[in-house]
């Protein structure tokens, strides 16, 4: 049965100072995408946990709570106790991966995998059974507004084909740079859940421009 679109729209580029308001502007949406940076694993920082909770007391929409620092082990079991729907950590900072995920889905939270743009699916591909969804950053996390990074859209497409192939029911999230320019090409590859930050919130019309990119993505998704 071919998925439906879902999209995301980061946060990260919405109003800090109203953070309840701009989420109300994207009530639309499947998710709300919650970028958590940690001055560590990335050159940047924004929020933790204490704020993801005012969120979820804020809005209905569920949140998609994308872990950008080091130690996820320690820190994300606490996001997907708060309430989060989706927690994911990136490959690169966990320790113990598949411990983590099964912590996450226990918790209560579909359990996310992310990728940075030059780290490789394969050494994974065996427990990829163990998590909900694989996210494949298509620029490098740290910042929004970034240009899309074409050059991950072969890996995109192999995280679909391995999914595929293992009959697996595993989300492919994309991350980065996604606009009316590039979903298409997304979701070609084979992804089906569409982070936009930028591209979103940089919109004089959030509301219709989540139902823009979802009918775009819909139609280039692959039967
Ligand atoms: C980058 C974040 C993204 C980012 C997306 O590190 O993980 O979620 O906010 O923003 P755009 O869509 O502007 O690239
Ligand atoms: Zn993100």
């Amino acid at each position: 049965m071919p998925r439906a679109a879902q999209i995301s729209p980061s946060i990260l580029s919405a109003d800090f100072a109203r953070l309840a308001d701009d989420l109300a502007r994207i009530q639309g949406a499947d998710w709300a995408h919650v970028d958590i940076m940690d001055n560590h694993f990335v050159p940047n920082l924004t929020i933790g946990l204490p704020v993801v909770q005012a969120l979820l007391a804020a809005s209905d929409l569920p949140v998609d709570c994308h872990l950008m620092i080091e130690d996820p082990d320690r820190w994300a079991p606490g996001y997907a106790e708060a309430g989060a729907g989706s927690v994911t950590f990136h490959i690169e900072a966990a320790a113990a991966p598949i411990r983590l995920a099964r912590n996450l889905r226990a918790a209560g939270a579909r359990a996310g995998m992310a990728l940075k743009p030059a780290t490789p699916v394969e050494p994974y591909l065996d427990i990829l059974g163990e998590i909900d969804m694989l996210l494949v950053m298509t620029v490098e996390p740290g910042f929004g507004g970034q240009s899309f990074l074409d050059v991950v859209l072969p890996k995109l497409k192999r995280c679909s084909e391995a999914i595929r192939g293992r009959e697996l029911d595993v989300w492919l999230q994309v991350d980065g740079g996604v606009s009316a320019e590039t979903i298409e090409r997304c979701a070609e590859a084979g992804a089906d859940v569409f982070v936009a930050g930028s591209a979103v919130y940089g919109a004089d019309d959030p509301a219709r421009t989540i139902e823009a990119l979802r009918e775009q993505a819909s139609k280039a998704m692959p039967a």
